[in-house]
């Protein structure tokens, strides 16, 4: 008898975990509400955009000025746009409440983003090598990251 309720309650544990977790997989991939899929929807164009560039960082050879201008100018353009999508607090997405509690950092993370990928612009306007837009690259790279450290959850 007891051995029988043991196993019933370690299945619904096991149940509710599985529940959890398919929900929370809900949750990550189908963002609804409209600030958070803006937003986030801009933050995987930043990926893509860090991924191109990236890609010539690793392979200095395969440069391509044109390409190079055409990413660092959507960043540039595109730096202004995902911070007024996290004025409602309710829409949580994969943000920390420090995005609310420390609105001050998260304001002025938002700023020096926009600082630094308009020089990263600015540097790939007359850039002719890899080497001419390096250090402004890593600047955006390590602002991406001092955001994400504070204020986004961790996913990976
Ligand atoms: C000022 C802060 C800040 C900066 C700067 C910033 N991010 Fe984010 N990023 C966030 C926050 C907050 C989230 C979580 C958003 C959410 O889920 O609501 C996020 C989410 C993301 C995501 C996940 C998007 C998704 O589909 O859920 C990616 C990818 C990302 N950022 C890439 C970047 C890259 C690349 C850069 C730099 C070029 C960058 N971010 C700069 C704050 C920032």
């Amino acid at each position: 008898m007891a051995q029988v309720h043991t196993n019933q309650s370690l299945k619904s544990i096991f149940g509710i975990t599985l529940m959890a977790a398919a929900l929370g997989l809900t949750a990550c991939s189908t963002a609804t509400d409209p600030d958070v899929k803006a937003r986030q929807d801009s933050m995987k164009s930043y990926g893509d955009a860090m991924g191109v560039m990236g890609d010539m960082m690793k392979a200095p050879d395969t440069f391509d000025a044109a390409v190079f201008k055409e990413q660092a100018a959507f960043l540039a353009e595109d730096a202004a746009t995902p911070w007024s999508h996290f004025e409602n607090k309710e829409a949580v997405g994969n943000a920390t409440d420090a995005v609310w509690s420390n609105a001050d950092g998260f304001r002025a993370e938002a700023e020096n983003f926009q600082k630094v990928t308009a020089e990263l612009n600015a540097a790939a306007q007359t850039a002719t090598s890899i080497d001419d837009v390096k250090p402004a690259f890593g600047e955006v790279g390590a602002s991406c990251k001092s955001c994400h450290t504070d204020f986004k959850v961790k996913t990976d």
